[in-house]
């Protein structure tokens, strides 16, 4: 496939990265573009501006293919097929800001020339009939669009690329999508053709029900508490009827990362926009931002005012497998124990020892026995499996009090209790149930 033209990418993040490579594995040349030099500049000596696990060996296979720049000319000049793969944060209005889309569109626009132009990045529903009537505003007419959700978890990105549930592409005309179904070819997916507005609709309304789910079973994890229920158990009886499926049950502190938090936000603020109010969607925000606050008040029923106390966070990215730490409940959690007086200390594997913007105050160390040591208390915040490993029984003897709070129900309680610790997770009830009614 080397003599086809390349395919652009432009945004060199978590998605526009893992697109770009996998696009490269399948057999396509593909030009990396993004306006930020620095990253450029270490993605050609090799550096990856994240940690995706299985990236680097794929880059390294794939390098003849790749390359990589900060230039639109030099992106267009031999790209016709062009995806744009930039953030949509959310705005102070809880909006998506496409202020970056729209600057990637212009940028090409403004250049001329006949393009497909597919949209990777999670824009509202609209944005492709908004980009086309910028086109048309600006006087170009020989840019086709294509709407291309990705679906891509932080962690398994890889595998979700090469082997996703479906691909979903939306087009305005049959002949685009074609073409971008046909970059696809290698990959054994149901493909889901609609209309551009669909195809936007589809990426909102999924990460909106996954996250449904999981405030969903948050909820049932709180009442398993107050009626001496056990939310694991709950989850399995449930997941096990093929209608509900066992996936995206699990209790915690809350869902979240670079997409689910904005996404939801974003469906509920489009809904809005246009006259509907989704109120189905403010529970699920609300009950994920009480998750957090949860954990604190299970810390205070134990301990008492929190004012002088030590906690040690295990885990701060918003989930294993990832340097990210977007939208992580550790960053909430830090910031309230402290706001109640609580010193915290922290560990991560993935996070270096040392002062962290995200956590001013923080003592953020790289050994979770330090960490641990003289706490009054420790809350599990991400699974990562070192935690699963580590000697639980060392972690009592360094602990002032040795209380765990298992925040994502990740170890198994009677074998942290063996150990020696207090252990708690979400939703596993001990109360006793309620009495019969007199
Ligand atoms: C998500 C979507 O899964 C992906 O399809 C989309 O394109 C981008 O957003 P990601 O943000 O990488 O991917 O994380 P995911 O693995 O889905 O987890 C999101 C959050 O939900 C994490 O904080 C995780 O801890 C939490 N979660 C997930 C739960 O609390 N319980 C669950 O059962 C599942």
């Amino acid at each position: 496939m080397d003599g086809v033209a390349p395919i652009g990418v432009v945004g060199t993040g978590y998605v526009g990265l893992v697109t770009a490579v996998c696009f490269a594995h399948l057999g396509h040349r593909v030009v990396c573009m993004d306006v930020d030099e620095a990253k450029i500049a270490g993605l050609r000596s090799g550096r990856l501006p994240i940690y995706e696990p299985g990236l680097d060996k794929l880059i390294d296979d794939t390098t003849e293919r790749l390359s990589f720049t900060t230039s639109y000319d030099e992106l267009l000049e031999g790209c016709h097929i062009l995806f744009i793969a930039v953030d949509t944060p959310p705005s102070a209005s809880g909006d998506a800001d496409l202020s970056r889309v729209q600057r990637a569109t212009r940028e090409i626009a403004r250049r001329g020339g006949e393009r497909l132009m597919v949209m990777k990045s999670t824009v509202p529903v609209g944005t492709g009939e908004r980009v086309t009537a910028d086109f048309t505003g600006l006087g170009v007419s020989q840019i086709a669009y294509v709407s291309n959700p990705e679906f891509l978890r932080e962690g398994a990105a890889i595998q979700d690329f090469l082997e996703p549930d479906r691909i979903v592409i939306g087009s305005f005309r049959p002949e685009d999508g074609d073409v971008v179904e046909a970059l696809y070819r290698g990959i054994d997916a149901e493909v889901v053709r609609t209309s551009v507005a669909t195809a936007e609709m589809i990426k909102y309304a999924s990460n909106a029900f996954l996250a449904t789910k999981i405030s969903f079973i948050n909820e049932i994890a709180n009442v398993c508490e107050q009626v001496g229920a056990d939310v694991r158990e709950v989850a399995r009886g449930m997941g096990l009827d093929h209608r509900i499926g066992p996936h995206f049950l699990q209790a915690g502190i809350g869902y979240g990362g670079s997409c689910f938090p904005k996404d939801v936000q974003a469906l509920k603020q489009l809904a809005g926009n246009s006259g509907y109010h989704f109120q189905l969607l403010t529970a699920v925000l609300e009950v994920n931002a009480l998750q957090k606050r949860r954990v604190v008040t299970k810390l205070k029923q134990r301990l008492g005012r929190l004012h002088g106390k030590k906690v040690a966070l295990l885990g701060l990215t918003f989930k294993p497998n990832t340097d990210d730490l977007r939208e992580a409940a550790s960053i909430v959690l830090a910031a309230r124990l402290q706001g109640e007086g609580a010193r915290v200390s922290a560990h991560d594997p993935m996070i270096p020892a040392g002062e962290h913007p995200s956590f001013p105050g923080v003592a953020i160390v790289d050994d979770p026995l330090e960490a641990l040591s003289d706490a009054d208390a420790a809350v599990l915040v991400t699974e990562w499996p070192e935690y699963g490993r580590l000697d639980w029984g060392a972690a009592a003897a360094v602990m002032r009090r040795p209380l765990l709070i298992d925040g994502r129900n990740f170890l198994d309680p009677d074998v942290v209790a063996a150990s020696g610790l207090e252990y708690d997770g979400i939703g596993l009830g001990d109360a006793e149930p309620p009495a019969w009614p007199a």
